[in-house]
């Protein structure tokens, strides 16, 4: 894995800092998953998955902070993570807008945001636009109920979004869309 895709997810933005020791706030989010599943190391392959739907998906940085979590040798974190085709190694567009689409956030209405992004900007959900200026993606809960419908762009976790603010963000960041 090359120090560029290592260097995007280790170097939070601004706004991105957070309260996490790493400065990166969607650290957080896993670390809400691993503490609910009290750091159990059969929880590999679900934490793996909730960490990929957090950042959008795995680098060196996150597959290690993983290992240390669970306790176990990277070399087998990073075996598992390859092993399974589920999971992505490439970064994402030049944006990404991860829509949960989880029980609590679907009755609050994220499908319509995803599928009014999806319109808007042509992509399919879980795919990056032809410009790739911007990558669409779904995720399983994200442990953050209360907030639904929570949309992270960017690696900002945003709560109580809806179709209008969500589109307002992404066009602040990536344009209007075509
Ligand atoms: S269902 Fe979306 S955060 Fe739980």
């Amino acid at each position: 894995m090359s120090d560029t895709r290592t260097r995007r997810v280790a170097g939070a933005t601004d706004s991105q800092q957070g309260d996490h020791p790493s400065g990166d706030n969607r650290f957080d989010l896993v670390d809400k998953h691993l503490k609910r599943a009290r750091y159990e190391q059969d929880q590999l392959i679900e934490t793996l998955h909730v960490a990929q739907d957090v950042f959008g998906y795995l680098s060196e940085d996150i597959l290690i902070y993983v290992a240390r979590a669970l306790r176990l040798p990277p070399s087998m974190v990073y075996g598992v993570a390859t092993f399974y085709h589920l999971f992505t190694f490439d970064p994402p567009g030049d944006h990404s807008c991860t829509v949960c689409t989880g029980t609590a956030c679907f009755v609050k209405g994220a499908d319509d945001i995803v599928q009014a992004v999806s319109d808007t900007y042509s992509v399919p959900a879980g795919e990056t636009s032809e410009d790739g200026s911007l990558t669409l993606k779904t995720a399983r809960c994200l442990g953050s109920c209360g907030l639904a419908p929570v949309v992270v762009f960017d690696g900002n976790v945003l709560g109580h979004q809806d179709t209008e603010s969500t589109l307002e963000l992404v066009a602040g960041a990536v344009g209007g869309g075509g």
